[in-house]
C-alpha cells in the first residue's frame, strides 16, 4: 500500500526523507519518490527500489516529501511514480489512495495542461496550479481543490515559496510527528518513529499546515486542535505498525481493503458495477461458460465465485486448479470465458495455464491485485482487488478482496446478460457495502477467538464444514491452520463427513462448522449433530443457528445476505492465526512455503 513522508526542518532534508521512506518499505512498493524544496523543487522518483534512488543532498533546502507507490492507476513506471508536479513544475504532489472522479478532471484538463503520467494523483497538481494562477495561496488551493475530488485519499503537497507542507485527509491515514525543531508527516508513525513519538493524528477533512515549528489545522471553515499524543512503540513494533505479524496486520486491514475493492465501482441505486471492463452486451450474451483457473487460496475465491456465478449470472462455471487445467478441444474457445484468479499475478501453474487458454483462442481475464505482474498483461482484460501488498505468506485479505471483486464481476456479467434485476442486483450491491463494517465487528471480537485458539490449540486435528458458498471457506480455513499451525486439518462438504472422514471424528479433533446465509444452515446442522455424538467438541460459526443448545462455542457473523461466509472466513483466520501463535510458528514465513510461487 502506497505511502507518504514528510520533513519540515534544518537537517538535512534529503537524507531523512530518503531514510523515512525506508521506514515505509514494510506497506510494500513498486516505486518511490521524493520532492526536496529550496528555491525549486527537485524531484527525483523512479519505479523499483529506494536503495536505486539516488538524491543528492540539497543543503539549503527546508522541506522535502516522498512516496511509495503501490500501483493502482497505471503500470509502476518512472512517470507513473510520485511526487507529481503540473506544467509549471511550482507544485508537488504525493498522493495515497483513490480519486473516484479524476477522469473528469482528466477530460476538462487535457487541452490546457500537458500530463506526463497515467496516474489519478496528477490531476491534483493542475488542479492546483489553476487555482495559484487565479492568486489563491497554496493552503486554500489545496482546500478548494479537495472539495472537488471524491474517493478516499491523503495527500501533502509543497510549493516553490512556500513555507512547509500542506496535508489533507480523507478516509486514508496520515500522522504528524512533532521533534524539537522540526516537524514530520508520515502515513503512519512507523515514517519518522525514530526521531519523535509525540503524534497528531489527522481526521477527515482536515488540512494542516505543517511548518519546522508550527502545525495548524482547519477543518470545513473551522480551525481545529488535535490532541497530541504518545505513541508506546519503539521502532522495531513500529515496522509492523504495531502488529506482531504481518498476517495479523493483513486480517485487521481487511475492512479498508475491502471499501477499495469496491471504491468507485458501484452504483447501489442503479444496481450497477463499473470495472473498466470492455465486454459488449452481446459478448457477455454468447458466453457460453466460464472457467476459473487458480491455486490454493485463490482457488477457493475461484469456488465462491463459481456459486455466485451459477446463481446470479445464469453462467455454467468450472473451476480448475490450474496446475490440472487443459483446454479441451470440445469447448468453443469463442464462447469460453476465462478467468485467473491470482493475488500476486506471477504464479507459474495459473500463468501456464492461462497461456493454455490463450493459446486455444479463448478470452481472458485476471483478477490480481498486482499491476504490471505478467498475467495482468498477458491476459485480455485486467481487474485488479486492490488490496494493497500482502507480505505473509499466508493470504488473508486478498482472498476478501478477491471475493468481493468477483462478486462485482458476477452484478456486471448478469447485468450485462439480463440474468440479473437491477433490484437483486442492488441488493447484492447493498450486502458488498456491510462487509466492511461487518470484518469490523469480527475483528473486534478477536479476543473471544483467541482464548478458544488456546483452549483448542493442542488438539489431534481440525476439521472444517460448511455447504454450498460455505464450502469454499471451509477449505480456505483448513488451509490457512495447516500453512502456519503445522497441525492436521482438512475442510469438508458437510454432506460428505458420512462417506468417509467421520472416521476421523473424535473428542479431540474439533469442528469448526459454517451455518450462514447461502449455507444450507439447517442439513449442516444435520452433520453437527453426527460430530458431536462422536464426542468432537463444535465451534459454530454462524449467523443462523440459535446457538445455545448446539455449539461448544459459537462464533457470532452479521447477516449480510451472500456475504456472509466471507465474513465468516476472518474468524478462521483469527483461529489459525492465535493457535500458530500459541505454538511459537514463524507465522509470516511458515516453513517449505513461499508467497510468489513461480515455479511449476
Ligand atoms: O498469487 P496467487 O494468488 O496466484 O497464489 C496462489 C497460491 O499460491 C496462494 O493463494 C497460497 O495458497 C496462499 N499463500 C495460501 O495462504
Amino acid at each position: 500500500m502506497c505511502g507518504i513522508t514528510g520533513y519540515v526542518g534544518d537537517g538535512d532534508c534529503s537524507a531523512i526523507v530518503t531514510k523515512s521512506l525506508k521506514n515505509l518499505e514494510y506497506r510494500g512498493y513498486d516505486s518511490a519518490g521524493i520532492a526536496l524544496l529550496d528555491d525549486v523543487l527537485h524531484i527525483h522518483k523512479q519505479s523499483g527500489q529506494i536503495d536505486d534512488l539516488t538524491v543528492p543532498s540539497i543543503p539549503n533546502a527546508s522541506c522535502g516529501i516522498g512516496h511509495t507507490r503501490w500501483s493502482t492507476h497505471g503500470a509502476p513506471t518512472d512517470a507513473n511514480a510520485h511526487p507529481h508536479s503540473d506544467c509549471t513544475e511550482q507544485v508537488a504532489v504525493v498522493h495515497n489512495g483513490i480519486i473516484d472522479n479524476y477522469e473528469t478532471f482528466k477530460q476538462e484538463l487535457r487541452d490546457s495542461h500537458t500530463f506526463t503520467s497515467e496516474t489519478d494523483t496528477e490531476v491534483i497538481a493542475h488542479l492546483i496550479e489553476d487555482e495559484l494562477k487565479n492568486g489563491v495561496q497554496l493552503r486554500d488551493a489545496v482546500e478548494n481543490v479537495v472539495s472537488m475530488l471524491s474517493g478516499s485519499f491523503a495527500i501533502a503537497v509543497t510549493a516553490v515559496g512556500f513555507d512547509g507542507i500542506i496535508a489533507a485527509r480523507q478516509d486514508s491515514p496520515l500522522v504528524i510527528g512533532h521533534a524539537a525543531d522540526a516537524t514530520f508527516l508520515g502515513s503512519d508513525v512507523t515514517a519518522f518513529i525514530e526521531h519523535t513519538q509525540t503524534v497528531t493524528f489527522l481526521e477527515d477533512g482536515d488540512i494542516a499546515h505543517i511548518k519546522a515549528d508550527s502545525v495548524t489545522i482547519a477543518n470545513g471553515d473551522e480551525h481545529v486542535e488535535r490532541e497530541k499524543q504518545t505513541v508506546e512503540w519503539n521502532a522495531d513494533a513500529a515496522e509492523k505498525g504495531g502488529y506482531d505479524h504481518y498476517m495479523r496486520k493483513e486480517i485487521h486491514e481487511q475492512p479498508h481493503a475491502v471499501r477499495q475493492a469496491l471504491s468507485g465501482r458501484i452504483n447501489e441505486l442503479s444496481g450497477t458495477v463499473d470495472l473498466d471492463l470492455d465486454l459488449s452486451e452481446e459478448y457477455c450474451k454468447s458466453i457460453d461458460e466460464i472457467q476459473i483457473i487458480a491455486c490454493g487460496t485463490s482457488y477457493y475465491a475461484g469456488l465462491y465465485a463459481a456459486e455466485l456465478l451459477e446463481q446470479h449470472a445464469d453462467i455454467r462455471v468450472s473451476v480448475h486448479i490450474a496446475s490440472e487445467y487443459e483446454f479441451r478441444a470440445n469447448r468453443d474457445p469463442w464462447r469460453t470465458l476465462v478467468i485467473a484468479v491470482t493475488q500476486s499475478g506471477e504464479t507459474a501453474d495459473t500463468l501456464r495455464a492461462l497461456r493454455k487458454a490463450d493459446g486455444a483462442g479463448a478470452r481472458t481475464i485476471a483478477v490480481t491485485n498486482t499491476v504490471g505482474s505478467t498475467m495482468a498483461r498477458e491476459a485480455n482484460d485486467t481487474v485488479y482487488i486492490r488490496s494493497g501488498p500482502e507480505i505473509g505468506v499466508a493470504a488473508t485479505k486478498t482472498f476478501a478482496s478477491q471475493v468481493i471483486t468477483l462478486t462485482l464481476l458476477t452484478v456486471y456479467l448478469g447485468r450485462q446478460r439480463n440474468s440479473l434485476a437491477s433490484s437483486q442486483a442492488s441488493t447484492i450491491l447493498k450486502e458488498l457495502s456491510a462487509v466492511p463494517g461487518a470484518i469490523q465487528q469480527v475483528l473486534d471480537a478477536e479476543s473471544t477467538v483467541r482464548e478458544t485458539a488456546e483452549e483448542f490449540a493442542n488438539s489431534d486435528a481440525f476439521f472444517f464444514i460448511g455447504r454450498r458458498y460455505g464450502h469454499p471457506v471451509s477449505l480456505e480455513g483448513a488451509l490457512k491452520l495447516k500453512e502456519i499451525s503445522y497441525d492436521h486439518a482438512e475442510g469438508f462438504a458437510g454432506g460428505e463427513l458420512k462417506h468417509g472422514p467421520l472416521a476421523l471424528v473424535t473428542e479431540n479433533t474439533p469442528v469448526l462448522a459454517i451455518l450462514t446465509e447461502g449455507t444450507n444452515a439447517e442439513d449442516t446442522l444435520h452433520n453437527v449433530k453426527e460430530v458431536e455424538s462422536r464426542g468432537a467438541p463444535v465451534i459454530g460459526v454462524t449467523s443462523e443457528i440459535d446457538p445455545n443448545p448446539v455449539f461448544d462455542i459459537t462464533f457470532r457473523v452479521p447477516e449480510v445476505g451472500l456475504m456472509e461466509p466471507v465474513v465468516a472466513n476472518v474468524y478462521l483466520q483469527l483461529f489459525a492465526y492465535h493457535v500458530a501463535d500459541q505454538k511459537d510458528r514463524s507465522i509470516d514465513k511458515p516453513r517449505n512455503l513461499a508467497k510468489s510461487v513461480t515455479v511449476e
